[in-house]
């Protein structure tokens, strides 16, 4: 499930991706080389590796996905497999913060979907969307692990449990 995000086909043609040293930081090279020396084959770094490409591009694009599978020496489809699989990789660009909204059985007998209507009300978004002005998007997640304290959600990491619709207002207020 991907949150509402439709998950992009790959293209036919490759692009054009030489160095993909030159197409992250020093920093985020220096933390896939860590990874890579923890594991006995590359694969075994990749999503790792994933989470920091996403972290210094904002989201996973089709030239990231072909930049990781040259530093790792794989066929770009085994990365794109585990991209497409984890809902947590952004296959398209988001907002400055990204909210989950948990829509699983819990959280559903729980009322997830006034919480989801609360932030249509407050900022036009329904899940899947990013504001206009690029500042949140609202995904939808199976389960964020906190069922006993649900309707549950997540932004940015952190966690609001036992949430309410009004409550949701004046979390996204509190947002830079
Ligand atoms: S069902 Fe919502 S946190 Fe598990």
């Amino acid at each position: 499930m991907s949150g509402g995000l439709p998950i992009p086909k790959p293209a036919a043609a490759a692009p054009n991706v030489k160095d993909p040293r030159a197409c992250f930081s020093k920093e985020t090279i220096a933390r896939f080389d860590a990874q890579v020396k923890q594991y006995p084959t590359t694969r075994s770094a990749l999503i790792p590796i994933l989470h920091y490409a996403q972290e210094e591009k904002g989201w996973i694009s089709r030239e990231t996905i072909e930049m990781v599978a040259v530093y790792l020496k794989l066929a770009p489809i085994q990365v794109w497999e585990v991209a497409t699989f984890y809902p947590m990789f952004h296959l398209q660009p988001v907002g400055r913060h990204v909210a989950w909204v948990c829509r699983n059985i819990s959280c559903d007998l729980r009322g997830c979907n006034e919480i989801i209507d609360a932030f249509h009300k407050k900022c036009g978004v329904a899940p899947g969307q990013t504001t206009a002005d690029g500042k949140l998007t609202l995904r939808l997640a199976e389960c964020l692990g906190g069922c006993a304290q649900a309707p549950v959600m997540d932004i940015d990491g952190t966690y609001y449990e036992n949430l309410t619709p009004e409550q949701v207002g004046s979390i996204l207020d509190r947002l830079k």
